[in-house]
């Protein structure tokens, strides 16, 4: 199995109690993430909305803001659909969202047209795309010219201090034994700090965007920077 397959699978192991782990590990923070997500991008982008598409969309959650932010704002989808390689977790999305529409596929091969999408996001799943350049490539080409990508991301940072020694020692020690305790898979929650760890910085992930054909527009940390929010529009 390789490194793809192995992350794949460990969602897929995770599946049924991911919503749950997620509730008590985030303590319910990403939820104003998620919401101004949505919000910024519907602020920005004026035309119709034809397609969004939620890559490594998971149990489904973002597919649900985008949805709730719309009908809040006066905005309409035409069609909102789900992209996840585990059928675990999609399986799951499926059961909380019987009428949204999933299909399982890689972020590197996104069943859909050239041009196709709006708005194309994917939150805390770029990190597990072992191909990174390859799916930024990819995102390039589903989106329309002018359409947003719209990550939310665990960033790695690089700061000292009391409140960062904090956030670390929740990330590296109180959010390994938790999340490992909920989902009887301790392997996992040591996989998510670790791959924080190993992952891009705010600027780098930013430079990786342009090169793929996105001019960022928006950035933005929340909460001690654990998370951050990047939009980039295409060129
Ligand atoms: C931490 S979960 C995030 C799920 C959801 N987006 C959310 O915000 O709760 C990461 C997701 O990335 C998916 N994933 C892993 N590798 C992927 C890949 N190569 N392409 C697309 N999705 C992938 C996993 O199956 C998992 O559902």
């Amino acid at each position: 199995m390789d490194k793809q397959q192995k992350i794949v699978e460990m969602f897929n192991n995770i599946a049924p109690t991911y919503d749950k782990a997620n509730r008590v590990l985030s303590m319910g923070i990403d939820i104003q993430w998620r919401k101004r997500a949505c919000d910024e991008t519907y602020n920005r982008y004026r035309k119709n909305i034809d397609l969004i598409v939620d890559i490594a969309c998971g149990t489904g959650d973002m597919m649900d803001y985008w949805k709730k932010q719309a009908n809040k704002s006066g905005r309409k989808i035409g069609k909102l659909l789900g992209v996840d390689p585990s059928e675990g977790m999609v399986g799951v999305a499926k059961e909380k969202f019987p009428n949204f529409e999933f299909v399982i596929s890689d972020a590197t091969s996104i069943p859909l047209e050239c041009e196709s999408a709006d708005i194309l996001s994917i939150s805390y799943g770029i990190r597990n795309v072992v191909q990174r350049t390859e799916a930024f490539k990819e995102f390039a080409r589903v989106l329309k010219t002018g359409g947003y990508v719209v990550i939310l991301e665990f960033t790695k940072d690089d700061k000292k201090g009391l409140l960062f020694g904090v956030k670390d020692f929740y990330m590296n020690k109180v959010l390994p034994k938790l999340g490992g305790f909920i989902s009887k898979n301790k392997e996992a929650y040591e996989y998510l700090p670790n791959s924080i760890e190993g992952f891009l910085t705010s600027d780098m992930l930013q430079s990786e965007l342009d090169d793929a054909g996105f001019t960022t527009e928006f950035v933005k940390s929340f909460s001690m920077d654990i998370s951050t929010l990047v939009i980039a529009k295409k060129r």
